[in-house]
């Protein structure tokens, strides 16, 4: 059943313009919420999905799944939010409830997990993002957004922070000294540095060029800075790493960043290069060195990383723009041109 008419902005086709269009939210059930959306981030993620990178788009498609809002209306049900209340939405909006999955809070990893645009959800209507004026979501894919962050600057921990926050926390209480590596410093590796230096660990960005040195080294305090195409420094750095955090979303030489690894050491895989990756099999075994992916986290991870980033004081890197000009930060996206993170002013842009 249909539900309020809002607007959002839509891709039509793989160009991935978007441009104003109007849709109905589904109606709210006894366990949805109904917020007003205040701010959204804009991810990598959205962009690959827009342009059909993925080759799964159906359009016109809304994106947007770092999402802020306010809270207008909840149902009957929902007794763990209240209207006025500022919440967050991440990458999913539903899973079965049931599987080993749902019942782990691994919820993201449920085979009936629904995404947050470009999805069915279980009631047969089209799921459509954050770049609108308004959602609805169950609450269980709902958190809060603690007092003492401000929504913009939250937005992007809904994916990009908790996407870095998930597979770092397993050496959140390591008793060896961890040294880290991030590579690429965007959305998700900006937010890598910051989350591996609040735990204490000894961080390395792994850059594709010089660009962003000196402002990794002091404006996000990491403590060494390496050209992936340098091969004299990444050779010297060679064997020295406890785990790399890989959120390339292009191809990318995924054996330069498994020479940097020591014995055991872990590759973490969150970025969604479009094209295959590729290893030396010997050098994976004789030391044993792992590859993982790692998708977002949890909707408890979610809420893990907005309480660690009031408890830590830590500040997220954004530009804050209208919706207006969203088509050029797709731009600025693609040419590796934002520091680091572009949150729209959904509100501030007058939608309706
Ligand atoms: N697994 C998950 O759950 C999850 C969650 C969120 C995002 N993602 C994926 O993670 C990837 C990164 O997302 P993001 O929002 O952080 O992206 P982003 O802000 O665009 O950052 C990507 C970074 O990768 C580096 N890079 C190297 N070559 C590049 C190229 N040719 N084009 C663009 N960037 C290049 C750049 O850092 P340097 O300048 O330092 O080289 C760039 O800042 C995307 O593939 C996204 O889909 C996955
Ligand atoms: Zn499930
Ligand atoms: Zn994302």
């Amino acid at each position: 059943m249909e539900g309020r008419k809002v607007t959002g902005w839509a891709a039509r086709d793989s160009s991935g313009v978007l441009s104003p269009y109007s849709y109905h939210l589904r109606k709210i059930g006894s366990e949805d919420v109904l917020f007003k959306v205040l701010y959204c981030g804009v991810d990598h993620t959205d962009l690959h999905q827009i342009r059909n990178e993925i080759h799964s788009t159906t359009y016109p498609l809304v994106p947007g799944h770092e999402v802020v809002g306010k809270v207008v209306e909840v149902g009957s049900e929902v007794k763990k939010f209240g209207v006025g209340d500022i919440v967050g939405v991440g990458c999913i909006v539903g899973s079965c409830g049931e599987c080993i999955c749902c019942k782990t809070n691994k919820e993201q990893y449920c085979a009936k997990m629904v995404f947050t645009y470009n999805a069915i959800y279980s009631d047969g209507s089209f799921t459509q993002g954050g770049f609108s004026s308004a959602m609805v979501v169950h609450q269980n894919y709902v958190v809060n957004i603690p007092d003492k962050l401000s929504p913009e600057q939250a937005a992007p921990l809904l994916c990009a922070g908790v996407t870095a926050y998930s597979p770092l926390k397993q050496f959140i209480n390591s008793e060896k000294p961890i040294k880290a590596g991030i590579l690429g410093l965007g959305g998700v590796g900006h937010l890598g540095v910051i989350i591996a230096k609040a735990m204490g660990h000894h961080v390395t960005v792994i850059s594709s060029s010089n660009k962003k040195r000196e402002e990794a080294l002091t404006d996000l305090g990491a403590d060494c800075f390496l050209v992936s195409s340098n091969s004299n420094e990444m050779e010297k750095s060679r064997n020295s790493l406890d785990y790399i955090l890989d959120t390339v979303p292009v191809t990318h030489q995924l054996q330069d960043c498994l020479n940097l690894l020591g014995v055991e050491g872990k590759i973490f895989v969150v970025g969604a290069a479009p094209e295959p990756l590729q290893f030396i099999a010997s050098d994976l075994i004789l030391a044993k060195k792992t590859i993982s992916g790692s998708f977002i986290g949890s909707i408890q991870e979610t809420q893990e990383i907005l309480d660690f980033w009031v408890e830590k004081d830590l500040k997220t890197m954004i530009e804050v723009v209208k919706m207006d000009y969203v088509n050029k930060a797709f731009e600025r996206m693609e040419k590796n041109d934002v520091r680091y993170r572009f949150v729209l002013d959904v509100a501030g842009s007058n939608l309706e």
